[in-house]
């Protein structure tokens, strides 16, 4: 039996990752919205595109739970997204609601599976469907880290012009202005990018990470980013049903690794059938680790706003 993966929310990111899982044709695929018709269409749409890109994964919609029952994976993308203007920080209390139903519903149906979160605001999301869920916490993970990682990555790329596959990165904190790309461990065919670039064009491609999510958000008017995300979703299904013990930037929950305690923080985490199956410690500079300490002091300023007990 092919593994079944959920996605809740089937809007610009959910249908796009929906497709990117389906693609890889070793899982069925379900896509839940609030919206009638909306899944029930996107998901037809994409199980009628099979037959010309080969892949025979079931695709189906639907506006209630009980298609996803048993899921191994759930992607949870529903929600508001980004205008012009707003910061995902802006997106707290409507999309609290939203993910504290919606996680309910999915371990009503799923008690066993795995939560990939992407809503935003993404650090404080992951937290309340860990809180909601009481899911043991390598069973929830933040899908955050990987887009971000994969920006820096493309932005390097192109002003060294040399292939993102070359590029080897890591962005690590919480998914907001105060992420932290490690520049001191990021090279570029094995060799250091301080040795490449000068200090200030390292410090703009940076910058131009931190504000990558925004800089897409003000060209579409309409919305925030979907490809990459849905990509940065699909690499982390990958991760877990192929049991690939991949090691990617994710939203943890923290118990004192890296000398942070109860909160979802990104960091580089071991992923395979499990789930998180051990969260990497990189031995950090006093900078670095004062740049995390202060990227999980915003997410906790956020977190507090739930007052979640
Ligand atoms: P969208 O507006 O295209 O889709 C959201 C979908 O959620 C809509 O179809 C809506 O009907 C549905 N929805 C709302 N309430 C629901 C409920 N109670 N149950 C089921 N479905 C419900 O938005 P998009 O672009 O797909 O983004 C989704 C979320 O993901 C946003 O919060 C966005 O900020 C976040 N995001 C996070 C990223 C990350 O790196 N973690 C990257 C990109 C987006
Ligand atoms: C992004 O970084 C909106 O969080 C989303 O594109």
């Amino acid at each position: 039996m092919r593994s079944k993966v959920s996605v809740i929310g089937a809007g610009n990111v959910g249908a796009t990752c929906a497709q990117l899982i389906a693609l890889k044709g070793y899982a069925d695929v379900v896509l839940v919205d609030i919206v009638e018709g909306l899944p029930q269409g996107k998901a037809l749409d994409l199980l009628e595109a099979g037959p010309i890109l080969g892949y025979d994964s079931y695709v189906v919609g639907s506006t209630d739970y009980e298609e996803t029952a048993n899921s191994e994976i759930v992607v949870i993308a529903s929600g508001v997204a980004r205008k012009p203007g707003m910061s995902r920080d802006d997106l707290l209390l409507t999309n609290m609601q939203i993910v504290e139903g919606v996680t309910r519903k999915v371990v009503e149906y799923s008690p066993q599976c795995i939560i990939i979160m992407v809503t935003n605001p993404l650090d404080a999301m992951a937290q309340l469907a860990l809180h909601v869920s009481k899911f043991p916490r390598h069973r929830v993970v933040g899908m955050a880290g990987v887009l971000d990682t994969a920006r820096f990555r493309t932005f390097l790329a192109q002003e060294l012009k040399v292939s993102v596959s070359d590029v080897s990165a890591y962005v690590l904190g919480g998914h907001g202005d105060t992420m932290v790309p490690l520049t001191r461990l990021t090279t570029v065919g094995g060799i250091p990018i301080s040795e490449l670039l000068p200090p200030e064009t390292i410090e703009r491609i940076v910058d131009r990470t931190r504000k990558g999510g925004g800089e897409i958000v003000a060209l579409l008017k309409t919305g925030s980013a979907y490809y990459a995300p849905g990509a940065a979703v699909t690499q982390m299904v990958d991760a877990i049903i192929l049991d690939r013990k991949e090691i990617l930037p994710c939203a943890a929950y923290l118990e004192g690794e890296y000398g942070i305690n109860g909160l979802f923080v990104g960091v580089p985490v071991k992923l395979g059938k499990r789930g998180i199956e051990e969260i990497i410690q990189l031995q950090l500079t006093p900078e670095e680790k004062a740049a995390l300490e202060k990227s999980a002091a915003a997410v906790q300023e956020l977190v507090d706003v739930m007052k979640l007990s």
